[in-house]
Parts: structure tokens; sequence; C-alpha cells
């Protein structure tokens, strides 16, 4: 077995590393999802006597279970859909935790104490029930935001610092008592607080969140469930579970730390969920100068235009219109513009969603280019044309207060014209106005992303006549 679970750890971290390219991603997925099978079915025959038959059994009900939700979650609903799957990964690792304590049979003798199991086993018990917990219900309330809820902390500022760290306190206590006491009743009670506290805390964390900070909670979380699932294997040694929820921690907190830089926020305040508050401005639609226009008119200007950058948001997402900006960017490319794809790391909703977009309509790699590479660059463009973008062009990000200030953005308001395709004048996700749009070089064009594109396509390609 030992051979076994060897092999499936190495396939883990190889898919992993196939993961780190564009082209090598889906082999990596296939590679990794073996390796789950592989050290699913190794932990079943090493720790149960199941049958091989209920073993296939759950395997089969399971996987149907998994596809006919993968199949039935569209794009714009990945980063709810990654939200639960985090929050699943703490509660399978609390869960197992809170059994061991539960149904251990050593611990029922009143001369064991949990301590007596070994002082690894014996931290790692309460901690995974801490870390299990906070993932599992901070990655819920993190489902429910990214779905639109809105969520109010009952308490602001240093009390609500000091409401967390009496949580953290109690929590401590209570493992003390788990690890000490001889009593397997004691145990029993000091479990159940301990998982009560720990879910309440996850609750209050993430609760205060504001909507622009949510992709850093997200990616904390998904770190979190790594290094529960860690902790879990340390309770029932399985040096597997140890091995790959280290890596989903520690890989977790690297693109934590990512997410912390493209939002310029510190991992200090993420970790200690003191970042910043959900608010929906007052101001928020209103606008003085706003100038709005049709895809015909913007036709007429792209004819004109020797470079072109379009800038992707989460809006490309939800009118699915990847396919027709692709066409749009090839005719221009075909009449000789420099067509280019401007790419900010919290564009969308889950990290990496614009380039999942884009490649899925085949957008040559090298057409995408990464906000600190092309910044310096929208002063020579002549238009942008936005694409159901909002808060990573929101100039506000470059004042001293509110909720996106210090937020790197895209600085579109650069280039010769900006043309911002969406809906509405509603907010974007941090719900705060966009000073952009009432600039002079910005012209709104106001419907879905998709209707736009196909507008401006059919009015480039009669021009092109
Ligand atoms: P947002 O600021 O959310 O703006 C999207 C805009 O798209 C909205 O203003 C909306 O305006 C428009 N829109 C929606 N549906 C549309 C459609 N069918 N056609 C045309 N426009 C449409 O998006 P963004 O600029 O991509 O910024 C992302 C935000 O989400 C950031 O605040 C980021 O921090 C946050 N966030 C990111 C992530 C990750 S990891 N990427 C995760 C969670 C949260 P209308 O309603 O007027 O059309």
């Amino acid at each position: 077995m030992v051979y076994l679970y060897l092999l499936a750890t190495f396939l883990f971290v190889f898919g992993i590393k196939k993961l780190t390219s564009i082209k090598t991603c889906q082999k990596g997925n296939k590679i990794s999802e073996f390796a789950m099978l592989l050290a699913i079915v190794t932990t079943l025959v090493t720790f149960s006597n199941l049958s091989w038959g209920v073993i296939v059994a759950g395997l089969i009900v399971g996987g149907a279970i998994g596809v006919a939700i993968a199949k039935k979650t569209p794009t714009t609903q990945m980063p709810e859909m990654v939200a639960a799957l985090n929050g699943f990964g703490g509660c399978a690792s609390a869960l197992v935790a809170i059994a061991f304590m539960l149904i251990d049979e050593t611990l029922k003798d009143p001369a064991k104490r949990l301590w007596d199991t070994g002082p690894v086993n014996a931290i790692s018990t309460p901690a995974t029930i801490l870390i299990g917990m906070v993932t599992l219900t901070g990655s819920f309330v993190a489902y429910f935001k990214l779905g639109g809820k809105k969520y109010a902390h009952p308490l602001k500022g240093a009390n609500r610092h000091a409401l967390h760290a009496a949580i953290g306190l109690a929590v401590l206590l209570l493992a003390w008592w788990q690890i000490a006491t001889g009593s397997h009743v004691q145990m029993s009670i000091a479990t159940v607080l301990i998982t009560v506290l720990s879910a309440a805390l996850g609750v209050l964390l993430v609760m205060p969140i504001g909507g622009a900070d949510m992709p850093v909670v997200v990616s904390l979380l998904n770190s979190y469930s790594g290094v529960a699932g860690a902790t879990a294997g340390l309770v029932i040694g399985s040096p597997l579970l140890v091995v790959v929820g280290a890596l989903v921690g520690t890989s977790g907190l690297i693109l934590t730390q990512i997410m912390c830089k493209a939002m310029n926020r510190s991992l200090g305040n993420v970790l200690l969920g003191g970042m910043g508050e959900e608010t929906v401005a007052k101001d928020a639609k209103d606008y003085k100068s706003i100038k709005s226009t049709t895809p015909e008119e913007v036709a007429m200007l792209l004819d004109g235009a020797a470079s072109v950058v379009i800038v992707p948001g989460y809006g490309l997402a939800v009118a699915q219109a990847q396919h027709v900006v692709r066409e749009l960017g090839d005719l221009l490319g075909k009449r000789g513009c420099n067509v280019r794809y401007a790419i900010h790391p919290v564009a969308g909703r889950m990290p990496g969603h614009m380039n999942v977009l884009l490649a899925e309509s085949d957008v040559p790699y090298d057409h995408l280019w990464e906000m600190d590479s092309i910044n310096s660059d929208f002063k020579n463009t002549d238009v942008v044309i936005i694409v159901g973008a909002n808060d990573v062009v929101n100039p506000a990000a470059r004042e001293a207060t509110g909720p996106i200030a210090g937020m790197p953005i895209l600085d579109v308001d650069h280039a010769r014209t900006v043309v911002v395709i969406k809906r509405s004048l509603a907010p974007g996700y941090a719900g705060i106005k966009n000073p952009l749009f009432d600039m002079d070089n910005c012209l709104m064009v106001f419907l879905d992303a998709k209707e736009a594109l196909e507008g401006m396509v059919k009015e480039v390609k009669e021009l092109a006549k």
C-alpha cells in the first residue's frame, strides 16, 4: 500500500506542476484526478473493512453527484462552486477529527488522555476541528456573498477584533481541556464546544469582508482547507493526506499572497479578518456627463484606430461574449490594427477567470497582456473597449480612502478614447461609483456585451466591404 501512496503523492505533485502552463493544464488536471482516485481507493482499503462492492458503489454515486454539479454549474458560478468545495474540504477534515475524538476506543479508557496518543496527534485534533470548521462556515458565507448577498457584522472596529480574539482564546482553552482530561464525557463536551465556536468564528471573520476583497478571502479559505487536510492526516496517521493537504495549503497561501499584492492588501490583515467593510455607496449611480453611443458609431471609431486594447471583466462572463469578442479582435487584426487584451489579476470572480474564458475562444496566448506590462502603453492606445469590467478600471482606486483604495487598476483612462460596454450605470462588485464614466474621453454603450459586440462585428464587416 505504501507504494500506492507514494505513487499517488508523486502524481499529485506532477499534476500540479503541469497546471502551471496553459498548454499542459488539462493533462495536469487528468493526472491529479487519477491520483485522487488512487488515493481514495488506497485509503479506504487500508483504513476500513469495506467490501469492494461498497467502495465501487460509493465511487459511482459520489462521482455521479460531482459530474452532475459540474455540468449544471455555468462558468459564471464557478467561484461559488470553488468556495463550496473549499467548505466541503474543511468539513471533511473536521469530521475526521471529531469522529476520532468520539469513537476512538483507546480514549474511552479513563486512564488515557488525548495527550497519551502522542503530542502531534493531540495538538492536531483540536487544530483540525478549528481550521476545518472555520473553512466550512467561512466558505459558505463567501459562497452567498459571491452570489450577491450582503451581510453586516454585529460589531465594529476594536470591538470586533476583541470578539474574534475572545472566541480564539476560548477555543485554545477548550483545546487544552480536551487534550488534558481523562474523562471521555469531558473530551466530547470540549469537542462539541470547539466545533460550535470555530463555526461561529468562520462566519464572523468572513462576514465583514468588502466585495472587492473577496478574491483574497476565497484563495485564503482554499489554503485553510489544505491545512485542515494536512492536520487531519496527522490525526489519523496518513502521510498521503499530510502531503496533499500541505500542497493545497502552501499553493493556496502563495496564491493569496499574489492576490494580496494585486489588490495592495496586507496578508496580516487578511489572516485576522480585518479587511475592508461591505459598502454600497449612495452616489453609486450619480453621474453628470455621461455620453452614450451605439455599436455602429463604435465601429466607425474602430475603423480609424491603429491600436485597440480590449479589457474583459465579469460582464464578459455573464454575457458569454468570449467568442464574439475574439471575432471582433480578429477582424480588426486583419485590417492591420494592433489588438491586445489587457488582463487584470482580479477581473471576473475567480483567479484566471478572464484567461480561462479567452482560452475557450482560442484567443492566442501572446495577445493577452498582464496589467503591469500594458499599463504604460495605454497612453499610446487609440481605443480601449471595456467589456463588462468596472472595478478593475475604476480610477477611484487612486484615492486615499474607499473600498478599493490602493488597488492597482488598468490605466484605461490614459487612452485616447474609452468605450465601456455595460447594461446600465450599476456599480461593479465593490458597489461604488466609477468616475471613468464621467470623463471626456469615455463613451458608454448600454447593452448586453454580446449584443453590443455582435453589432460592432456586423458594422465592421459592412465598413470593410
Ligand atoms: P465588476 O466590477 O464586478 O463589474 C462588472 C460589470 O459588468 C458590472 O458593472 C455590470 O454592469 C457589467 N455586466 C454584468 N453583466 C453584463 C452583461 N451581460 N453585459 C455587459 N455588462 C455586464 O467586474 P470586474 O471589473 O471584472 O471586477 C471584478 C470585481 O470582482 C473586483 O471588485 C474583484 O475584487 C471582485 N472579485 C474578484 C474575484 C476574482 S478572484 N477575480 C473574486 C471575487 C470578487 P451592468 O449591470 O450595468 O451591466
